[in-house]
């Protein structure tokens, strides 16, 4: 039951264990194995952009899964303008109307599931499991900000006042606003802030990564062949620092939600600041340098099961993931061997294969951010264990790594990949300990493992994090169970997929009548 007490059930997913789920998926994407198209979408219709870069494989570099053509500046003009007309009547259909039609993109993403699921792999580099989780958490976002939209933007808030006069506060759309996304949720971030912002009442302006622009365009025309007008959704691909910068600057933006790197989100906070006009409203989510603390009354295996999927899946390459491991030194030497034992038989390959554990990182820029941070662990730290890459694999493969660090505020931000950092502590200092990484600044995820449920409660007022998670993985936030997002140098909120996530999308306005 939801907060409202209606009964929601997400998607039933794939069980990728039956062999006839995987043969099925396999046929789809199969016969999904040609090139995919992205380019600018505006009106519901494809334009032809500038340029057309391929889109490669991250698993495998002789695989073209398709092209991307960038939004020139006459495109971006183009569909502000589309937008801006377009919004008022999106805004009038009301909450109930745009309900309707989110719920038919829900209903849509829900059916194509197995065709997501195979551009993920070839175009992000999930795995099955990944990329059903991911197509899942979508759908979610569609049913759940529809659900809000519904029960919050029709009826206005009825408010108190002398007798003889009406008082009521009313939400709205702010007007246009700006999407930009990740890579590393190519579908459930970009559909989960698409679908807020126009849940809200907004027409929308969506820039997703450029790593992965055929997944966002596959989105759009999901959202418009869900009825959804073409001019109230356009999708303008491109580089960041040209197509992405030059839609911050764009006077005619009422709003920016961001996802990404925290250098980024400062780049974009600098350019809207030194804008002249209306003051805009900028939300942004980023990384984190989250931790996980473990006492000695906590089970060695489920701290070892909780570690691997919390750190090396999705390849590391979560917002989410765990970055530095505190170990008590008591427990610390059987938790690292049953660890580094786990890991090794952990499978790194095609993230198409129903057997792989572990896929590739997103692309060979990734490869060389992780491979220089690996060489200031050989230097500075103590690597434990690095796990071999098959030869056969011809992608951009970075094989997991556990090193132990000689000191908690070892990192000072967030290094995105399958690599693990240990800190091995003497329990008189954990305060001390917290604090450090807690001075940091960021503020997403934090992992407790202990059965003493003080030292949990005790930790999590050391280090501030907007999801805290105990005895348990830190990754994986299911919308409506755990809303997600950071604060400090992780975010901004509100949360995605939680009961508040609409209002910074919307203006209040206040109508008083003497009646
Ligand atoms: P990124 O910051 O490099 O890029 C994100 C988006 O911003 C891309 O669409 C990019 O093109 C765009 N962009 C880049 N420069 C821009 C500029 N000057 N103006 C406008 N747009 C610009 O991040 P990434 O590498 O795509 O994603 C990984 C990062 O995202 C990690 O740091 C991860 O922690 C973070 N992330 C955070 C969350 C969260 O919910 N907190 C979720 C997923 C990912
Ligand atoms: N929401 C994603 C997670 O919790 C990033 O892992």
């Amino acid at each position: 039951r939801d907060i409202y007490g209606a009964v929601r059930a997400n998607p039933p997913g794939r069980d990728y264990g039956v062999l006839a789920v995987r043969d099925h998926a396999r046929t789809v994407g199969e016969r999904f194995s040609g090139p995919v198209v992205a380019a600018p979408i505006i009106g519901g219709a494809l334009r032809p952009g500038a340029g057309a870069v391929p889109v490669t494989n991250p698993a495998n570099r002789n695989d073209r899964v398709g092209s991307v053509s960038a939004a020139t500046p006459a495109d971006i003009d183009d569909a502000v303008a589309r937008a801006h007309r377009a919004q008022p009547d999106w805004d009038r259909l009301g909450g109930i109307g745009r309900g309707r039609i989110l719920r038919a993109m829900g209903d849509g993403l829900e059916a194509a599931t197995d065709r997501f699921v195979a551009l993920l792999a070839r175009e992000a580099g999930k795995t099955l499991n990944d990329g059903v989780a991911e197509v899942r958490e979508a759908v979610d976002f569609c049913r759940y900000y529809a659900d809000l939209a519904e029960r919050t933007f029709d009826a206005p808030t009825i408010l108190p006042g002398p007798v003889g006069e009406l008082n009521q506060l009313e939400l709205h759309g702010r007007g246009v606003f700006l999407c930009i996304s990740p890579w590393n949720f190519p579908l459930a971030i970009f559909t989960g802030q698409v679908a807020a912002a126009l849940a809200a009442g907004n027409a929308v302006l969506a820039k997703p990564a450029e790593q992965t622009p055929l997944v966002a365009a596959e989105a759009v025309r999901l959202f418009h062949d869900a009825g959804l007008p073409g001019d109230v959704l356009a999708l303008l691909p491109g580089d960041g620092a040209t197509v992405g910068a030059a839609l911050v600057a764009h006077a005619g933006i009422d709003g920016v939600a961001f996802t990404g790197g925290t250098e980024t989100a400062w780049t974009i906070n600098r350019s809207l600041a030194a804008r002249r006009g209306p003051i805009v409203p900028f939300i942004a989510e980023t990384g984190g340098l989250n931790g996980m603390f473990v006492d000695t009354t906590a089970l060695r295996e489920q701290v070892v099961d909780d570690v691997l999927v919390s750190a090396f899946g999705s390849a590391g390459q979560r917002c989410s993931a765990l970055r530095l491991l505190f170990l008590p030194a008591p427990s610390a030497d059987a938790i690292i061997a049953t660890l580094v034992g786990a890991l090794e038989a952990m499978v790194i390959g095609d993230p198409a294969d129903a057997a792989t554990d572990v896929g590739p990182v997103i692309d060979a820029d990734a490869c060389a951010m992780l491979a220089a941070h690996v060489e200031r662990l050989q230097r500075d730290a103590r690597i434990l264990y690095r796990h071999p890459v098959p030869a056969h694999l011809s992608g951009s493969f970075f094989g997991p790594v556990i090193a132990e660090v000689p000191a908690p505020d070892f990192l000072e931000s967030e290094v995105f990949g399958p690599i693990l950092h240990i800190y091995r502590y003497d329990p008189r200092d954990l305060d001390a300990i917290a604090s450090r990484l807690a001075q940091r600044g960021y503020g997403l995820t934090l992992g407790i493992h202990s059965r003493i449920d003080a030292f949990a409660a005790h930790v999590r007022a050391l280090v501030p994090a907007g999801n805290a998670y105990v005895n348990r993985t830190i990754t994986g936030a299911v919308v409506g169970v755990q809303p997600f997002g950071g604060e400090g140098l992780s975010g901004t909120g509100p949360k995605a997929g939680g009961p508040h996530a609409l209002l910074r999308y919307a203006v209040e306005r206040s109508l008083s009548v003497n009646i």
